[in-house]
């Protein structure tokens, strides 16, 4: 499996600012990247936590080279106060999150999350009740047309759904998934016509905008006064919840201000050397 780069990591820790005998906690652990420059860029503590038990080991041995400033807790984010409070922390000096999929989840067949994939139609991250499969089997047909257009605004969410349920019986991977949105849908250009369909369906199954908004309410009484919470989103619906949220805070609460009036974005030679960067968005917002 390929490791995973970290997006826009010079930009995050520019607007998060480590600095000596702080806290952070980094929500999305991953590959480790956010965390690991953290640690090594002041003498400052880490928590952080990811819901895949997949990248467990690479947060041990990050452990091992910080045994006192690192910590590791298999969780997800929208669970920050039950983390911290086993940590006995109240207030934190920043939070981050790079939100979506790391490669190691990407490239591993077995989750079929990409559409390529001889793999089930599983798509979790970790830590979820149901599977991308339990979905479309449980779900009436206008059900999974609406968690078809909701979570992707794809406009032929009720063909798809139709010929899902259709085909259901020879769905086993998520390639035969893929083909039968393809089947289905006519559509020219570069993006393929079950990307929206594969978007919408594992939102839904990670409870992906949920557990962000939650985050984020959360997040606003941990912040101490000068600290950041600092999100990397990678597609339009998880921008406009970061966007929204932020703006009203900037706006309801004189105690926070909105640092990046506009997004940031990849530089284009970090696109053209990763280029999965390429939707990426940074916002902050600060604590004053
Ligand atoms: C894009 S990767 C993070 C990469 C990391 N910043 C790095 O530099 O290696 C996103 C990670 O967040 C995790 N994740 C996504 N949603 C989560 C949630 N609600 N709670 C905890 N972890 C989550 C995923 O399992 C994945 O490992």
């Amino acid at each position: 499996m390929s490791e995973h780069i970290p997006v826009l990591l010079n930009e995050v820790l520019n607007f998060l600012d480590p600095s000596d005998g702080k806290i952070y906690f980094d929500g999305t652990f991953g590959g480790g990247g956010y965390s690991r420059a953290i640690l090594e860029k002041a003498d400052c503590s880490v928590i952080a936590c990811d819901r895949d038990e997949l990248v467990i080991p690479i947060a041990k041995k990050l452990h091992t080279e910080f045994p006192l400033r690192f910590s590791f807790f298999h969780s997800k984010f929208s669970d920050i106060k039950k983390v911290l409070a086993q940590q006995n922390i109240q207030k934190l000096d920043g939070i981050v999150l790079d939100l979506g999929l790391s490669n190691f989840q990407l490239e591993d067949e077995s989750r079929g999350f990409s559409f390529k994939s001889k793999g089930n139609v599983d798509m979790t991250m970790g830590l979820c009740d149901e599977t991308a499969m339990d979905i479309i089997h449980r779900c009436s047909e206008e059900q999974l047309a609406n968690i078809i257009y909701t979570f992707s605004e794809e406009r032929f969410s009720r063909r798809i759904a139709k010929n899902i349920k259709k085909n259901l019986r020879s769905i086993k991977t998520a390639e035969d998934l893929a083909n039968a949105v393809r089947s289905c849908v006519r559509r020219t250009g570069k993006i393929d016509q079950a990307t929206k369909t594969f978007q919408a369906l594992r939102i839904f199954v990670n409870r992906e905008l949920e557990e962000l908004k939650i985050i984020l309410n959360e997040s606003l009484e941990l912040l101490n006064s000068g600290g950041k919470i600092v999100v990397v989103s990678f597609h339009s619906l998880e921008d406009r919840i970061v966007k929204s949220f932020f703006k009203e805070c900037g706006q309801q609460r004189c105690d926070f201000q909105i640092v990046t009036k506009k997004p940031i974005a990849p530089s284009e030679e970090e696109i053209e050397a990763n280029p999965k960067s390429r939707s990426a968005k940074l916002r902050c917002l600060l604590r004053l």
